[in-house]
C-alpha cells in the first residue's frame, strides 16, 4: 500500500517501504533536492524539513512515520515571491558554499513562527543543532534577526 504525504501542499502517493527515511523520499521520490544528507544521524540538522510547521531532521522521520504537511525549502517562497527569511539571508548574503543553508532557513522559519521576535539566545539555542564548517553562523543571526523585523511590518 502507498502511502500518502503531502509536501509543500501537493498530495502524493509514496510506494517505497515504510522505513525509508523522509530525506530519501524527497530527494529521491519526488526530486526535492534542496533538503541536503549531512551526517544520518542527527547530528548536523543539514536535512531539516518541517512537519505541520514544526523543524524536522528528515533522515530520522520513516515515511510510516509521518503524520503531518511536510514543507521543504522549495515551499517557503517563489524567485517571484521570496519569504521574508529568504529575501533576509540573500541581504546578508548567509550563504558561503550553502550546503547546510536549506537546513538553516527551515529551522529558523520555525523558531520565527513560534518566537517573531527572538533574542540571540533564543536564536542560538534554536539554531545550535544546525552545523555550518563555513562558520556562518553570525550572519545567520543577523539574517533571523533581519526576517523578525520585516515580518512585522
Ligand atoms: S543529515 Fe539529518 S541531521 Fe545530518
Ligand atoms: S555555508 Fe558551507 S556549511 Fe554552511
Amino acid at each position: 500500500m502507498p502511502f500518502p504525504l503531502t509536501v509543500n501542499g501537493i498530495p502524493h502517493q509514496i510506494d517505497l517501504p515504510g522505513e525509508v527515511p523522509l530525506l530519501w523520499v524527497l530527494r529521491d521520490a519526488l526530486n526535492l533536492t534542496g533538503t541536503k544528507f549531512g551526517c544520518g544521524v542527527a547530528a548536523c540538522g543539514a536535512c531539516t524539513v518541517q512537519i505541520d510547521g514544526v523543524a524536522v531532521r528528515s533522515c530520522q522521520v520513516a515515511l510510516s512515520d509521518v503524520d503531518g504537511a511536510v514543507t521543504t525549502i522549495e515551499g517557503i517562497g517563489t524567485p517571484d515571491n521570496l519569504a521574508a527569511i529568504q529575501q533576509a539571508w540573500i541581504d546578508h548574503q548567509v550563504a558561503q558554499c550553502g550546503y547546510c543553508q536549506s537546513g538553516q532557513i527551515m529551522q529558523a522559519a520555525a523558531l520565527l513562527a513560534e518566537t517573531p521576535d527572538p533574542t540571540d539566545d533564543q536564536i542560538d539555542a534554536a539554531m545550535q543543532g544546525n552545523l555550518c564548517r563555513c562558520g556562518t553562523y553570525p550572519r545567520i543571526r543577523a539574517a533571523v534577526h533581519a526576517a523578525a523585523q520585516s515580518m512585522k511590518v
